[in-house]
């Protein structure tokens, strides 16, 4: 008899545990936000980004990044990814989501929060991300005119000591086209969560109003798991 009542007790203890753990695990997919970074080529993705680590600790996940990181590893897939990116299209959804699922798997017990640069890149990218990784708080979208974006790719490219293959003016204009072709589509399909700044701007003063805007999620994250 005795023992039995030591079984419940025990099981109601692991019972409870598992139900904090639980809502533990809810707190912090609610306190974690996403956001997507959009933008033309060269428009100040990268740049934004790394500004925003270094004031929030968030993840930094580039699509870009991480497709050059496996062409850099040499393999046929690699090869294959390079083929496609010296073209200025789009690398195949499956290859570019599932390489930031992995990242966003590995990094996800510490993280703070996750950007994820250069994508989506078109409609249905966004809608698969939401399906099979989690949904986004919000779109940053840097707008900005063809001509400085070319001109600001161009003075990187001469700036840096190791030019990407990408960096040269014709495959920057595909890569032009091809962001024209699929950003609108983007824009009216998650208008909602999408805030457009204004990217001609000096790059300190871009920042001022992409802090407004993370501080405003995180706030309602705050709130939302205060609820939980
Ligand atoms: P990716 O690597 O994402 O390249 P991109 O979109 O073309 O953009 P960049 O990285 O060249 O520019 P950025 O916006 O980061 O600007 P940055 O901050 O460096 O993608 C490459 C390729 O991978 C794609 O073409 C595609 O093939 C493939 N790919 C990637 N994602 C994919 C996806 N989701 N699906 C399928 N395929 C995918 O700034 C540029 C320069 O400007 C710097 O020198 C910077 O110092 C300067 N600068 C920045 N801001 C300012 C400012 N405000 N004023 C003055 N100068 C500034
Ligand atoms: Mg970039």
């Amino acid at each position: 008899m005795l023992f039995m009542c030591h079984q419940k007790v025990m099981k109601k203890e692991a019972e409870e545990k598992l139900k904090a753990e639980e809502l533990r695990r809810a707190r912090a997919a609610a306190e974690i936000p996403i956001i997507w970074i959009l933008g033309g080529p060269g428009c100040g993705k990268g740049t934004q980004c790394a500004k925003i680590v270094e004031k929030y600790g968030f993840t930094h996940l580039s699509s870009g990044d991480l497709l050059r990181n496996e062409v850099a590893s040499g393999s046929d897939k690699g090869r294959q990814l390079q083929a496609v990116m010296a073209s200025g299209g789009l690398v195949s959804n499956d290859e570019v989501l599932s390489l930031l699922n992995d990242a966003i798997t590995r990094a996800k017990g510490s993280s703070k929060g996750f950007l994820i640069d250069g994508y989506p890149r078109e409609k249905n990218q966004g809608i698969e991300f939401e399906l099979r990784v989690a949904p986004a708080d919000l779109a940053l979208y840097f707008e900005c005119s063809e001509d400085t974006m070319v001109q600001r790719i161009m003075a990187r490219a001469a700036a840096s000591s190791v030019k990407r293959d990408d960096d040269n003016e014709k495959t920057i204009r595909a890569r032009l086209l091809t962001f024209r072709q699929n950003t609108n589509a983007i824009l009216e399909c998650y208008e909602p969560k999408t805030l457009t700044i204004n990217a001609e701007r000096d790059v300190d003063d871009i920042f001022l109003e992409v802090v407004q805007a993370i501080d405003c999620v995180l706030k309602k994250k705050q709130q939302n798991a205060a609820q939980c």
